[in-house]
């Protein structure tokens, strides 16, 4: 069976350790790899991309293999194809796919009907290619990830989610602050509140995302005025422990979900944890081509 990365709860935290570990490594020396020398590594956009395509199509040249853009509108899938079809059709042709799309159901009948690992890029309900970034960021800035407590203020979206997934597992509290009708369904783990302050308090990270996620756009008027409390500002991370970071997945929309000066300014990470995409993804797909069903049968 391959391996997948659907919601990120395919790694145990010894895996996802192993796997921060081996990014740090990765960034000292981004050439050092060949892991998937030979590899095509298929990259399907149903939603727009600048970090994600960028990160992901950069680390698969950095490790020797070779990045497939597909956008959806361009495949039959767009034409009533079926993702069974699909998924044999990839699997006979390249070695991994990613998907950025709306449905998680999309990549779960990719996974299940094709043989070839599966990779999550974005999707409504999760991101956790983000949250292994941000995972790394962390551990760059703290060491131990265990007992760090990360606050994210915002919308209970897909990013919050895999902040709660993933950072689970690596053992990091994650609190979420969302207004009523914006919260995170518990069992994603983590806590819930909706006061930011309550949330931040002792927190060493304070996180946010945009307030209009992709596929949103319908109720964004009500998004924002129910968000408006919900900015990351020099304020509110005042309220947050010692030495407390910023941190945003991006894109960004300054005045919105965090201050300009919160964003450029001296305690953010933001744009570290942007680079470090590429870091993380590249340990993530040599754990993926790593169990003898893609390039690197002996990795
Ligand atoms: N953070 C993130 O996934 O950015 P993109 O939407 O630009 O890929
Ligand atoms: N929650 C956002 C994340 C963008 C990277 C969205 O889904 O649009």
């Amino acid at each position: 069976m391959p391996h997948h990365f659907l919601t990120g709860a395919e790694l145990s935290s010894t895996q996802l350790d192993g796997l921060l570990g081996r990014a740090l490594e990765l960034k000292a020396a981004p050439r050092s790899s060949s892991a998937l020398d030979g590899a095509v590594v298929a990259l399907l956009f149903e939603k727009p991309s600048t970090r994600t395509r960028l990160s992901y199509e950069a680390g698969v040249v950095e490790l020797g293999g070779h990045p497939m853009i597909l956008r959806g509108e361009e495949m039959q899938l767009s034409r009533g194809e079926s993702i069974k079809d699909t998924a044999r059709i990839l699997s006979s042709h390249v070695q991994a796919i990613g998907v950025r799309t709306g449905p998680d159901a999309l990549l779960e009948e990719l996974a299940a009907e094709g043989s070839i690992p599966v990779f999550n890029m974005l999707t409504a309900g999760h991101h956790p290619s983000q949250a292994l970034a941000d995972l790394l960021t962390l551990r760059e800035e703290f060491g131990a990830l265990d007992g760090l407590k990360l606050a994210y203020v915002g919308d209970g979206n897909n990013v919050a989610r895999s902040l709660a997934v993933v950072g689970g597992i690596a053992g990091v509290e994650v609190a979420v602050a969302s207004p009523p009708g914006y919260e995170l369904e518990p069992e994603a783990g983590g806590t819930r509140t909706h006061d930011p302050a309550e949330a931040v308090r002792d927190a060493n990270a304070v996180y946010t995302d945009v307030w209009v996620s992709m596929g949103d756009e319908a109720t964004a008027v009500e998004r924002r005025r129910a968000l408006e409390p919900y900015r990351i500002d020099e304020a509110l991370l005042a309220q947050a422990a010692p030495g407390a970071i910023a941190l945003h997945c991006l894109p960004a929309h300054p005045g919105e979900e965090i201050s300009e000066d919160v964003l450029y300014g001296e305690r953010q990470r933001i744009w570290t944890q942007a680079e470090n995409r590429r870091h993380a993804q590249k340990a993530l797909l040599e754990w993926l081509l790593s169990d003898g069903s893609g390039a690197t049968s002996d990795g």
